[in-house]
């Protein structure tokens, strides 16, 4: 195959929330095409690579990405036009050269996202591989087809209810295989929505396609969602169906106290809290529990529950490898999520989950609030095999391009395994 790029193209597409963002389409001399849509969070980590917005009030209330589009169509296609690439670290390397910025805030995170994604595809494409396999043959991994995490109730950013907790997510860790998983998701979410209608909440959709009730306190949400998994015939558990919250605690972080439900909480305040979660419901994953620059509660909370729960970090992290190193160093956490965009590529993305292989840390692939149909995350996941993922409700289209690529890998190859890792 030939790795020389013919053309690099980008423009504004719409993504699920309706704000504007880019596709990009990137062809190989050999003819190959790929093309990639950029997703984009609402609940930031302040550290994370920079998204360029146009910052024009005449359109999109100045959320229009035309310069993040323009940088690919011109900047970044002469850069990349005509030239051959070993491999997609390569063109990500030569792609933070011009940008020259420590968090691509000049060419914009989003745009060099769109084409590092889109390269990735193209170079798998050409040489006739599944993405994930191409992911798996440069990281040297097994694949693995991950436990989707399903978000069934929204709150936070994400939702305009009063709940503070931003995702309440189930897991069918004890599903058999890949498709039983994708079963349990939606057999547990519409059981939700009846258990949700007969108490009398509206089951109207979030952000990520969970329901947003008008509740408040997070325990009665816990009790609602484990209702709701019995109800569909499955057991609460590990065995089972499990928890997993992302509670997004930066956003109700002020002045060093915890905001939930009209009560203040200090971190170790919120440490009992969740302890007594834990004790009381199924959870067996709490990502964000404490606020991105609360490190010292980070370190208490992990000496004090890292043995029961995957504690992930989110916007205390940035998919970053840098804080990434430094809070295996420190111990706060033990399982990083995974966002491409929050780095900026995709090989940056890959050497964050190589330092978690290497430190037995987990890392939890994740979507954005704001999505596209683009499914590369499930072959990240899949690829690496991580061996979890977290891409919103088993409903909406943004949502379940994802899983729905990872049943068809199921079932083009059926002796991939599921579960945990
Ligand atoms: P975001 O939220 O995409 O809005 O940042 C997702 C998350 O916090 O995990
Ligand atoms: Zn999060």
């Amino acid at each position: 195959m030939d790795r020389t790029v013919r053309s690099v193209e980008a423009l504004e597409i719409l993504d699920s929330r309706s704000m504007p963002t880019l596709a990009v389409t990137v062809t190989l001399a050999d003819g190959t095409k790929a093309r990639a849509g950029v997703p984009s969070g609402a609940s930031t980590g302040s550290r994370e690579a920079v998204e360029l917005r146009d910052g024009d009030p005449e359109r999109y209330a100045g959320k229009g990405v035309l310069r993040a589009v323009a940088n690919v169509n011109t900047e970044i296609a002469a850069a990349l036009v005509g030239h051959r690439f070993e491999d997609v670290g390569e063109v990500d390397r030569r792609l933070i050269a011009l940008d020259g910025t420590p968090n691509k805030a000049r060419l914009g995170a989003n745009a060099v996202v769109g084409v590092s994604i889109a390269v990735a595809r193209a170079f798998a494409a050409a040489r006739d591989m599944e993405l994930w396999q191409a992911i798996a043959a440069s990281e040297g991994t097994t694949p693995r087809l991950p436990v989707p995490h399903f978000n069934v109730l929204n709150g936070g950013k994400h939702a305009p209810n009063d709940l503070d907790f931003q995702e309440f997510m189930i897991a069918p860790i004890g599903a058999p295989n890949f498709p039983e998983a994708v079963r349990a998701g939606s057999t547990v979410y519409g059981a939700l929505r009846k258990t949700l209608a007969e108490r009398g909440y509206a089951t109207g959709l979030g952000d990520e396609g969970g329901f947003a009730p008008a509740l408040r306190r997070p325990e009665d949400v816990l009790s609602l969602v484990v209702h709701a998994i019995e109800a569909a015939g499955y057991t609460a558990g590990r065995d089972g169906v499990a928890i997993a919250l992302d509670p997004a605690s930066s956003e109700f972080y002020r002045d060093g106290l915890y905001h939930v439900d009209a009560e203040a909480l200090t971190s170790d305040d919120m440490i009992d809290r969740y302890a007594a979660m834990a004790e009381n419901y199924p959870i067996w994953l709490l990502e964000d529990g404490l606020a991105e620059s609360d490190w010292d509660g980070w370190e208490r909370l992990t000496a004090r529950l890292g043995d029961r729960l995957r504690l992930v970090g989110d916007d205390i992290l940035c998919t970053n490898p840098a804080i990434i190193t430094e809070a295996i160093a420190r111990r706060a956490g033990n399982a990083a999520l995974i966002k491409v965009n929050q780095i900026g590529t995709v090989s940056e993305t890959l050497e964050a989950m190589r330092i978690c292989r290497q430190a037995g840390w987990a890392q939890f692939v994740s979507h954005r609030s704001g999505e596209t149909e683009d499914s590369f995350i499930a072959d990240l996941a899949l690829g690496t095999g991580c061996g979890q993922l977290k891409t919103g409700a088993p409903a909406r289209g943004e949502r379940v391009a994802k899983y729905n690529r990872l049943l068809e890998a199921a079932a083009s190859f059926p002796d991939l395994p599921y579960g945990l890792n």
